[in-house]
């Protein structure tokens, strides 16, 4: 549970500082509102992976990279179930709002 913890303290943000955290951030530790789940629960509370996942680190690709992943997922190719599922239910704007957000940080 212990890597819960920042998303606990993110979700019990007043409103202003809830309010200043980036739609991209906001898909990647809360979730999407089309339903995609946190990025952060499977690539990490930094997004640098959690290799007992299986998920790599996702902070600091460039945006390009991120969204052509995202179409080999939802494609006939991607036959990772998990970011099938992912890929599959973020809208492209989502899609776009997040890797932007991804490839501003650090690697
Ligand atoms: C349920 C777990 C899970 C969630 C939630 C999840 N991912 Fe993933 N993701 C994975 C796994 C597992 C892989 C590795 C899949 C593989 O082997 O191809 C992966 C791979 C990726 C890759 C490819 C990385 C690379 O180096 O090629 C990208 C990009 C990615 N995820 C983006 C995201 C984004 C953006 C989100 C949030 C909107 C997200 N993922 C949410 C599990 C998840």
């Amino acid at each position: 549970m212990k890597h819960l913890l920042p998303l606990t303290i993110l979700l019990l943000m007043p409103g202003p500082a809830q309010a200043a955290a980036s739609p991209g951030a906001r898909i990647a530790f809360e979730g999407a509102a089309s339903g995609a789940p946190p990025c952060a629960a499977c690539h990490g509370e930094h997004l640098q992976g959690t290799p007992a996942l299986k998920s790599p680190a996702i902070a600091g690709l460039t945006a390009d990279y991120i969204l052509a992943r995202l179409d080999h997922y939802a494609g006939p190719s991607g036959h990772n179930p998990q970011m099938k599922q992912v890929a599959t239910t973020l809208t492209a704007q989502e899609k776009r709002v997040v890797a932007d957000y991804l490839a501003g940080l650090k690697r």
